[in-house]
C-alpha cells in the first residue's frame, strides 16, 4: 500500500448494505430514552486478550454472518487505500451467554452503566478519521489509545497507516471488544500485522485509570468519538486521558457540539477543562453538514 500524504486525500464510502443499516447510526445523536446514571455499579477494568480461541471464533462464525461496508481514502487519482465497518446486530447475531443486554438494543441504544452504545458507529468517528487525514496528523511510531472505541476506526486507520505504530483500545463493555473491535481489526487486517500491535481492554474509565497506570501504559495520541453525551462521565474521562497522555502527548476529542436527550456536550466539558487549569483545551475544526447537529474537533494537550 502506498500512502503519500502531500497528496489531497479523499474519504469516500461504499456502501453495501440496506438503507437502515446506514454508516452512521444518526438516531443515535437523539437517545431519547437515556438515562443518566452515575451511581450504580460499573464494570471492572480487564485487559481482553485476542486468544487464537477467539480468532478462530471470528473468522469461522462471525466474519461469514456478518454485514460490511467498504470505506474508501483517496490517496491521490487512482490511488487510495481502503477499510472495512463491519456490522454486528448483537440482538440477533449473540446469545445471551455472550451478551446479557443483547435483547435490549432492539429498543435502544444505551443502557447507563450496562451498555454504552459502542456497537453502532457514532459519526463522529469518521469526523476523526477524515480529520487525522486532512490535517496529516503524524501517527508514525506513536502509541495510541482510542477510548470508547466501539468499531476502533480511528485506531485501526493509525496502525493501517502508521509505521511502527502500536494502537490499544478501550471500550466500557468487553462484549463489544470481543465481537465487534477484535473482529473489525481482523476484518481490515489485511497483511495480518495489525493484531500483533494491538491491545484491548474494557471496563469504566474510573476504573482503567488506575488498572492502565499501574500497568505502565503511556500514550503519545489519544483518540476518542462520541464520548461527551453523558456530563455525568466527563471528569472521569477527563482523568483516564490526563493520567495515561505522555507529557507532550495529544489528545483529538471528536464530538457533538450537544447531545439532544443526553444532556452532555462539549461546551461543559471544555468548561471542566478551563476550569482544572491542568491542561490546554481548544476546539480544532468544525463540522456542520446541514444534516445533522453541530460536531467539532477538540485538541487537548498537558500545561507545561
Ligand atoms: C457512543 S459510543 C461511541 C463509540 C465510537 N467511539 C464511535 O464513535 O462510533 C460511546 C463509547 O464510549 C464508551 N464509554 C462510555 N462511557 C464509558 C465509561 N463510563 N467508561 C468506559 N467507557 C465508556 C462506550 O463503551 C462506547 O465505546
Amino acid at each position: 500500500m502506498n500512502m503519500n500524504f502531500d497528496d489531497k486525500v479523499e474519504f469516500s464510502f461504499n456502501f453495501e448494505i440496506d438503507e437502515d443499516e446506514s454508516v452512521v447510526s444518526r438516531t443515535l445523536t437523539e437517545a431519547e430514552d437515556y438515562k443518566d446514571r452515575n451511581d450504580g455499579p460499573v464494570r471492572e477494568a480487564e485487559e481482553n486478550i485476542l486468544s487464537s480461541d477467539h480468532l478462530q471464533l471470528i473468522r469461522s462464525e462471525l466474519l461469514p454472518k456478518a454485514h460490511t461496508e467498504v470505506v474508501s481514502f483517496h490517496v491521490k487519482e487512482k490511488e487510495h487505500i481502503s477499510m472495512t465497518k463491519l456490522t454486528i446486530k448483537a440482538e440477533e447475531q449473540l446469545n445471551n451467554e455472550q451478551c446479557s443486554f443483547a435483547g435490549d438494543l432492539k429498543k435502544t441504544d444505551l443502557i447507563s452503566g450496562v451498555y454504552e452504545g459502542g456497537f453502532k458507529l457514532w459519526e463522529c468517528a469518521v469526523d476523526l478519521v477524515q480529520y487525522l487525514i486532512d490535517e496529516k496528523i503524524e501517527v508514525d511510531n506513536k502509541q495510541v489509545l482510542e477510548v470508547g472505541c466501539g468499531h476502533g476506526l480511528p485506531g485501526i486507520y493509525c496502525l493501517i497507516t502508521g509505521r511502527g505504530t502500536k494502537s490499544h483500545f478501550q471500550d466500557y463493555n468487553d462484549e463489544v471488544v470481543k465481537f465487534l473491535t477484535m473482529p473489525n481489526l481482523v476484518l481490515n487486517d489485511k497483511d495480518g500485522r495489525l493484531a500483533s500491535c494491538a491491545s484491548f481492554f474494557s471496563g469504566d474509565w474510573s476504573l482503567l485509570e488506575e488498572y492502565q497506570d499501574e500497568r505502565g501504559d503511556q500514550y503519545d495520541l489519544i483518540l476518542t468519538s462520541d464520548t461527551l453525551y453523558s456530563s455525568s462521565s466527563h471528569s472521569k474521562l477527563y482523568k483516564y486521558m490526563k493520567r495515561l497522555l505522555k507529557p507532550d502527548g495529544v489528545i483529538y476529542l471528536a464530538a457533538k457540539t450537544y447531545y439532544f436527550g443526553c444532556g452532555g456536550g462539549v461546551r461543559q466539558f471544555e468548561s471542566m477543562v478551563l476550569d482544572k487549569a491542568e491542561m490546554n483545551i481548544s476546539t480544532v475544526h468544525k463540522i456542520a453538514d446541514g444534516q445533522s447537529n453541530m460536531r467539532e474537533i477538540l485538541k487537548i494537550t498537558h500545561k507545561h
